[in-house]
Parts: structure tokens; C-alpha cells; sequence
């Protein structure tokens, strides 16, 4: 058997229908877990779901719109009627924009704020609920939210972006103490992933180009890669097996840790 082992937890994954949040769920379902996948995109998360189910998993999908404070109501309530219990966490979900602040849109910030920062804070709210003893699930359990690079250092064009996930950082710190004081047993860790190649990491890298940070098209991913001391940039199995160790109970001494996973990128 595998050392990191989950079976018996249940997981909930926002945004879990495509790139680092699909990775992850199947990540966690191979090592045992029963994954509740939530996204707005209902066919690619039924179509995660049923491959993971294919594979031999437990999955299912839940239309959940994370902006939504009802479907988060929902998506919590599906995972423990459907599976026994919530034991992990995952705010995934996150939208990406660019633009220079002196052309800010104030609102597509402010729907990138409400999906980036008021979803993961409803996700904490309703999850920990859940969690705490006495709670519907009542086991404590694992939140780990997905800020960014972004969070921890400046990107020019990221204004909104960044104000978001540099949000989630701090607020990833005080979820744990506070959730530590109340003694809910529940754990909190932000991600840090420097650029990963899904849908997101791609649009992010054409914005670059127009931005003129990045020459061109053509060569943008080789130009971006030697930035990473690694050689390369992420994928999102890198980002998955973060996760995997802070959902596990290797990580039971990690709480309010933030976890960058970028290639040496913020240290080059
Ligand atoms: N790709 C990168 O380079 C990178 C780097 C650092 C951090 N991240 C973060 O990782 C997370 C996953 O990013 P990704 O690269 O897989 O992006 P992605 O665009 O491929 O996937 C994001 C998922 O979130 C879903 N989503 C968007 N709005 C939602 C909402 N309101 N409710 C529920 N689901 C919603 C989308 O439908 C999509 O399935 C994001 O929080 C992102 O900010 C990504």
C-alpha cells in the first residue's frame, strides 16, 4: 500500500471539473478518498467524475457555483448523504484576469473577488461547520486553498489577481488559528503554484505576450520555463500531490502553512 493512504475521508473539490482541481481529485480517489467534485462546468465534471468512477474511484459531481452560498449549503450536505462525511476541503475554484490597474474594470474585479476570495471564505465557513465536532460530519478535517504565486509576490497585469490570492493567503493563517482556538481539529494550508499548464496557465501566457512580457506566441512557454530553476514550469499532478500530503495525516503538525510549489520560481 501507498504510505499516503485516504481511505475513509471524503473531499470536496471546488472547481474540481478541469486542470489543477480535476488532477487533484483523481489524485486523491487513487489514494482512496470519496471526492465530491463541484463546478459551474456540469458536463466536464460529470465527465471527471464518471472517469474517476471508470478508474475504480468513488466520485460524483455537484453543480456548485462557489459564489453561491445556498449550492455551498448543498455541496457540503451531497458529500456527507452520498459518502458518510467531510474530512477534506479543497477551495480550487478561481478565475484569472489581466489587465493594467490605470484600465481597471471594476466589475470583472469585482467578480473575480467574489469567486476568488467570498468563495473560499464561504467554503470555510460551510466546511468547518461540518467539520467541527458535533458537526453533520463532525471528524475535523483538512481545508487547503489555492492561492498562487500571485499571493506572495507582485506580477505586473495581476492587480485584482493578485489582491485575491494574496487574500487567500492570510486568510488561509487565520482560518487555522481560529479553527485551532475553537478546537474544531480542522487544519488549514494555502498552495503556492507557480505557473501550471491548464486552461488558466495558457490564457495567462497570451495575456503576457500582449502585455509585451513575453516576446511571442511561438516561444512564450520556453521563454517562461527559464524562470524556473527546475527547468520547467508546473503541471497539475505537481500541484495535486501538495494537496495530497496536507489532506493526509502526514501533514497533522502543518496547520496555517503556506506550501509553494513553483520550480524555485519566487527564489530565482
Ligand atoms: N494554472 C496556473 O498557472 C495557476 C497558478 C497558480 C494558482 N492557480 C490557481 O489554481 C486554481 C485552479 O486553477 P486552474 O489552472 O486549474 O484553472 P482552470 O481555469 O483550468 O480551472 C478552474 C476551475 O474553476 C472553475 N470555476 C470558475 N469559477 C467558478 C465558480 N464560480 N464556482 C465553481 N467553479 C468555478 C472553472 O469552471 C474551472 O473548472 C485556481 O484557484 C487558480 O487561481 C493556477
Amino acid at each position: 500500500m501507498s504510505e499516503i493512504d485516504l481511505t475513509g475521508k471524503v473531499a470536496l473539490i471546488s472547481g474540481g471539473a478541469r486542470g489543477i482541481g480535476a488532477e487533484t481529485a483523481r489524485c486523491f480517489a487513487g489514494h482512496g478518498a470519496a471526492v465530491v467534485i463541484g463546478d459551474v462546468l456540469d458536463e466536464a465534471g460529470r465527465g471527471t467524475a464518471e472517469a474517476i468512477r471508470h478508474a475504480g474511484g468513488k466520485a460524483d459531481f455537484i453543480h456548485h457555483d462557489v459564489t453561491n452560498e445556498s449550492e455551498w449549503e448543498a455541496a457540503v450536505d451531497h458529500a456527507i448523504r452520498t459518502f458518510g462525511g467531510l474530512e477534506i476541503l479543497v477551495n480550487n475554484a478561481g478565475v484569472e484576469e489581466a489587465e493594467h490597474l490605470v484600465d481597471l474594470d471594476i466589475a470583472r474585479a469585482r467578480r473575480l473577488i467574489d469567486v476568488n476570495v467570498n468563495g473560499v471564505l464561504l467554503g470555510h465557513k460551510h466546511a468547518a461547520r461540518a467539520m467541527r465536532p458535533g458537526g453533520p460530519a463532525g471528524r475535523g478535517g483538512s481545508i487547503i486553498n489555492l492561492s498562487s504565486v500571485a499571493g506572495l509576490i507582485g506580477t505586473p497585469g495581476l492587480g485584482a489577481y493578485t489582491a485575491s490570492k494574496g487574500a487567500v493567503r492570510l486568510l488561509s493563517k487565520t482560518a487555522a488559528v481560529e479553527f485551532g482556538f475553537l478546537g474544531y481539529g480542522v487544519r488549514v494550508n494555502s498552495i503556492h503554484p507557480g505557473y501550471v499548464e491548464t486552461d488558466m496557465g495558457r490564457k495567462l501566457i497570451d495575456q503576457f505576450v500582449g502585455f509585451g512580457m513575453l516576446p511571442n506566441k511561438l516561444t512564450a512557454h520556453a521563454d517562461m520555463a527559464r524562470a524556473y530553476p527546475v527547468g520547467r514550469t508546473g503541471v497539475p499532478l505537481d500541484i495535486a500531490r501538495a494537496a495530497l500530503f496536507l489532506a493526509s495525516d502526514l501533514s497533522s503538525f502543518v496547520t496555517g502553512a503556506e506550501i509553494v510549489v513553483d520550480g524555485g520560481m519566487t527564489v530565482a
